[in-house]
This record gives C-alpha cells, structure tokens and sequence, in this order.
C-alpha cells in the first residue's frame, strides 16, 4: 500500500498576505491557493501554479471566495488572568489622577492582587476566559499570558494554571511568563529584598520546576522594580535556561531596554522612553520592540515610543494588547493594531507584521507568523476587500474564521 500523498486541505479563492519578502506588500498572492497536511503549509501559491487537480491534490477542497487569509494572529503579551476589574479607577483617571498616583495610593495593580488573590482557581478560569474568547473571535491564534497579579506562590502559580488552562479549553497555544516582579506586595513594604529573595529563589525554581514558565518578566519602574532587581532576576532566568522579557521604560527611562538585551531578551514591551543607546543594545540582541497602544491610548499618553529609531535600526516591532485591568482593557488584537497605526504611524503592513511574525519572534517562535511551506497551518480568514482594512475599521466582525494546527477553531 502507498502512502497517502494526498494534503488533508486545500483552500482556494482567497488573497494570501503571506508576508514573505517577495517584492509585493504583504508578501500578498492575489488568486491564492493553500495546501495544508498534518497541520503545516504544504503549498502556498498562485492557483495558477498548482502541481495538478484540486481534487487530486487534497481530500478536501474549500472556496473562501472574497477573503483574504492572513496568518493566525499572535497576542504577545496579556494580562488576561486576574479577578474582579478596575472600572473606579478609570472614573478617578477621567476626574485628573494618575495612573501613578492611584498606585502608590494603594490601587493599581495591588488592587486587582487583592482581587486576584481571594478568586480560587475556577472563578479565575470563569472570569479569564471570555477575555481569551474575546481575543480569539477577532482572528488570535496563539497567545501569552502573564502571571503577575498574585505576588505570592500560590496564587501565581494559580494564575499560572489557569493560563495553561485556557490554552486546553480553548484549543490554542498559550505561553505563559512569570511577573513576579510586578509590584511590590503591600506585606512586603520596607522589605523589598526580602520579596526580591522570595521571587527570585524560591517562587520561580518552583513554577519553572513545575513547567508553568515558557518565559520571565517584570516591571522595571519607579512605581516597579529597579534596575539592580530586575537584573538579579534576570540572572537567575539565566541559570535556569529560561528566556527573558521586560516591561521597560514605559513611564521613565531606567535602562531596561538595554538591559533586556544584555540577557538577549526575547523582548522590551512599551518603550515610550527609550533613548537612542536602547534602541541600538535591542537591534544588536535582535530584542523585539513590543508596542502596546492600547496602554498609551488609555493613560492618555503624549509621548509615543521612537518608531523611527527602531525602523532606522532594523528593530522588529511587534503590537499586542496589554490586556489587564488598568491601564489596557482592550479585547481585540485588531483594534490594537489599529491604533498602533493612527497613534504611533505605523503602516498597516507593519502593524499585521508586527501581530504575527514579529509578535512570534517575541515569543521566541519560529513555526509560524507568516504564511509559507513548513510553518505551522494557523490562520486567520477575513471578510476585507484590502488588507489595510484590517487596521481601518475600527470595531466590527471581519473575522470569518481561524485556523489552528491545520484545523478549523470550532468557535
Ligand atoms: O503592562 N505596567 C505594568 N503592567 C501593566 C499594567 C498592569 C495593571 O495596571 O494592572 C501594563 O501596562
Ligand atoms: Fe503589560
């Protein structure tokens, strides 16, 4: 008996952003043809160019008659796990407090700690989920999930689970990163080393241990951590053969940019403050710039991370939602791609780039982000005439459908 040969999929009628280099924008195929088997791209091409008869080349074949597919799009950094919201302080915001000032009152993220750590594992799964089906509905394949808002080792390692939870329930790839070090635990004020310690030696060995950790994370700021602590973190990442990423320089300029990309960071997120020496550390560590809109549109920011630079400098950027309770309650990667466009002037090439394969690369991913033989089959089909809609309108269904590992996501 002969093997098999035939590709399980076919898809035909559709325009393929395939976002190779080929000397088009987009990398686009405008009669395309989509061959999938085992849950990778087998053919990827003009219809004109295929090796024969659909239906002797697949066992199934599929019009997506006037849709574009785009590769699945990746969400590359979330807070979606936390319990209750922080609706009051969006109030308190639009009535002239600052995002800083409602932290170092007591609110902010230690806020949604509180929240996040009396919600056992269910009720957290309960009130994640929808986020993370949010996302999905508007074309996220794979996604990132931070922990971050238990700032103890039950409770991250709690939100931990039901981040990989998620993935199962939902069919998808999550990866998650471990924010210990995201706010200091009201328990710890005056003892910040003593909390430094505990993250450090104890909380991450044990989630890595128990492989809850595909990366580590944390917050370099004022109202964060130092320099000094994140690099003892990043240290002892190190030792433990994890990758490394850093919310950096979203408020003021501490160096975590260049820092991440001493470790050779997966990637520096927000980056507002970045300065020029950043920017060349991340280009030299191929660090990828994480622009987040989302948090900028929602603390009314003015002050926009250097585009030009990171372009002037081969810097990939990759956009993603930020979602979390206070400062990016955003639930579409679309409409964050959207506003990386109207807010940062990103084109809408470089905003679906940096959703997919640049968002991949800061996952540390290779196996999928743009549409091309070999890469895994994850897919997003839209209902747009012109890519650049995708960016354009503001809101809306255009999803028809995604793909996941060369299966159509049941939704
Ligand atoms: O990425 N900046 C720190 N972390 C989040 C905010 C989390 C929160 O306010 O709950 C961010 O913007
Ligand atoms: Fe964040």
């Amino acid at each position: 008996m002969t093997a098999d040969t035939r590709w399980d999929h076919l898809l035909l009628e559709a325009g393929l952003a395939t976002l190779a280099d080929n000397g088009t924008p987009y990398g686009a195929i405008a009669d395309g043809a989509l061959g999938i088997k085992a849950g990778r791209i087998v053919f990827v091409g003009a219809r004109a160019d295929l090796p024969g008869d659909p239906h002797a080349l697949a066992h199934r074949v599929e019009s997506l008659h006037g849709t574009w597919i785009t590769p699945g799009l990746v969400d590359c950094h979330t807070h979606l796990v936390f319990g209750g919201d922080r609706a009051q302080e969006f109030e308190m915001r639009l009535e002239g407090a600052t995002y800083e000032d409602i932290a170092r009152a007591g609110g902010g993220i230690v806020s949604s700690v509180r929240a996040t750590r009396s919600a056992s594992e269910d009720e957290l799964f309960a009130q994640s989920l929808p986020r993370a089906q949010a996302l999905l509905a508007d074309g996220v394949t794979t996604l990132e999930i931070k922990s971050g808002y238990g700032l103890e080792p039950e409770a991250e390692r709690r939100m931990l689970r039901v981040a990989r939870r998620i993935g199962v329930a939902l069919g998808i790839d999550v990866r998650t990163s471990f924010l210990g070090m995201h706010a200091l635990p009201p328990e710890y004020a005056g003892r910040r080393d003593e909390y430094v310690a505990l993250v450090c030696d104890t909380m991450l060995p044990s989630l890595a241990d128990e492989s809850l950790v595909d990366a580590v994370d944390a917050f370099c700021e004022g109202i964060g951590f130092s320099h000094a602590e994140t690099e003892r973190l990043f240290k002892k990442a190190s030792e433990l053969g994890l990758p490394v990423k850093l919310h950096a320089e979203q408020l003021s300029d501490l160096g975590g940019a260049a820092l991440v990309a001493r470790y050779n960071g997966l990637s520096a997120d927000h980056l507002e403050w970045t300065s020029e020496e950043g920017i060349q550390a991340m280009a030299a560590a191929g660090t990828v710039a994480v622009l987040l809109p989302g948090a900028y549109y929602a603390l009314r920011d003015t002050r926009p991370p250097p585009i030009a630079g990171f372009r002037d400098h081969g810097v990939a950027m990759a956009v993603a939602t930020d979602l979390n309770p206070g400062t990016s309650p955003l639930l579409s990667l679309r409409l964050a791609m959207g506003m990386a466009c109207t807010l940062f002037r990103l084109t809408p090439e470089e905003a679906l780039r940096g959703a997919t394969l640049h968002a991949a690369k800061a996952l540390g991913l290779d196996d999928r982000g743009t549409l091309a033989v070999g890469q895994r089959a994850d897919l997003a089909v839209w209902n747009v005439r012109h890519l650049p809609e995708l960016c354009y309108w503001i809101g809306g269904g255009l999803l028809r459908e995604t793909w996941v590992a060369g299966e159509r996501l049941a939704t």
